[in-house]
């Protein structure tokens, strides 16, 4: 499925150490990299640096990479809540296109100093880097 929404941004590189028991990509690898992927898509578009992934939907591996593939990682905020954003995550075949796995939900929760859930104000993605964390309130 295409989805026009979607914005692929960052491209990987299938390498030998990030292959499984039947020589194609291991998910734990493709897990890894999405969740930072996410983390870095939550902290801009919520403007805080305190993020942490609170749910996981249904991941669907629906086909697999081999060693030296070209892969691409796309995500879409799909609903912003009070203190949380919800996303859609999908990854595909940089050159052929075909889907790799997707996610339909992932929910990051935006927190204040204190590690409770804080409120974001926002309500709608920019697509603007104009929600930058101010310097010292990453991590
Ligand atoms: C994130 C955490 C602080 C939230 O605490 P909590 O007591 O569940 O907080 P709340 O009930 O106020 O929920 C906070 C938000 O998460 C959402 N949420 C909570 N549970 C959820 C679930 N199972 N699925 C989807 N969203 C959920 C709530 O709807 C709320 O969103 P909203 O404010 O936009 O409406 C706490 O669960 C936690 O520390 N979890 C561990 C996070 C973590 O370590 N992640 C791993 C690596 S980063």
């Amino acid at each position: 499925m295409e989805h026009r929404d979607i914005n692929f941004r960052s491209r990987k590189w299938v390498r030998p150490e990030d292959l499984n028991a039947n020589g194609t990509l291991f998910g734990g690898s493709l897990l890894r990299w999405i969740d930072e992927e996410a983390t870095i898509y939550a902290i801009l578009q919520l403007g805080n640096g305190r993020v942490v992934t609170k749910y996981m939907s249904e991941i669907n591996f629906v086909s697999s990479a081999k060693q030296g593939d070209l892969i691409e990682m796309g995500l879409q905020a799909v609903s912003f809540g009070t203190t949380s954003l919800t996303m859609r995550a999908e990854v595909r075949n940089m050159i052929s296109r075909s889907s790799i796995l997707s996610i339909e939900q992932i929910v990051f929760v935006s927190l204040g100093p204190d590690g409770r859930p804080m409120a974001h104000g926002y309500s709608e993605a920019t697509y603007a880097r104009d929600r930058i964390p101010e310097p010292g309130t990453l991590g």
